[in-house]
């Protein structure tokens, strides 16, 4: 089976491909400009997105959309991370959060697919805390200052690891497990 998934972003591919390949899912890159609309939960942003791009692409399309929400800051940047990433970028949000203790935020990433014209979302989140100084140099974005529950390595030190217990990977278990169980391939 395979899904197509609209991003232009390889680590995203690179993740959905890992999480994705013991359920016996290919993922391949889908070119195509994604409506976003505005919204605080990253859900309703894909499955909208989804919806639009599935009347011109059909079935198996995916979008994914996620947002990081920092509990001191009320949920910001929430799904205007990408923007904030792009401007004020991860100094930035250090730099918001200096001298403040509780530092606690969320991951969450959203999965809409879209089978006969219906999308299906599925949504995983990942608690953690924002670091002090960004550490390592593996995965992408925020990686380097998001420390998960239960470790004291952010995510970007913990490397292929980071599949295994992020947003992403409880978001895209949770879609391979009802595609192997929709289509029982
Ligand atoms: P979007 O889902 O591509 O809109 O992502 C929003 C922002 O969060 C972008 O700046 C991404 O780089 C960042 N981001 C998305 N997923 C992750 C992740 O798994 N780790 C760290 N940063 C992420």
């Amino acid at each position: 089976m395979k899904i197509r998934v609209a991003t232009t972003n390889l680590h995203k591919l690179e993740e959905i491909s890992h999480i994705l390949s013991p359920f016996g899912i290919e993922v391949e890159k889908l070119e195509a400009e994604k409506t976003e609309v505005q919204h605080e939960d990253v859900a309703v942003i894909a499955r909208k997105a989804a919806e639009s791009l599935c009347r011109h692409y059909g079935d198996f399309t995916v979008v994914e959309d996620t947002g990081l929400y920092i509990d001191a800051l009320s949920g910001f940047p929430g799904p205007y991370a990408e923007y904030v990433y792009r401007t004020i970028g991860i100094e930035g949000v250090l730099k918001l959060l200096s001298g403040v203790e509780d530092r606690r935020a969320t991951f969450t990433c959203a999965a809409a697919i879209c089978i006969s014209g219906v999308v299906k979302v599925f949504t995983g989140s990942s608690r953690g805390v924002i670091a002090e100084r960004p550490r390592g140099t593996g995965g992408f974005g925020y990686d380097p200052i998001f420390i998960p529950e239960g470790y004291t390595s952010t995510f970007a030190e913990l490397g292929v690891e980071k599949n295994k217990i992020s947003h992403r990977a409880r978001a895209f278990t949770a879609l391979g497990v009802w595609l192997s169980k929709e289509f029982k391939y």
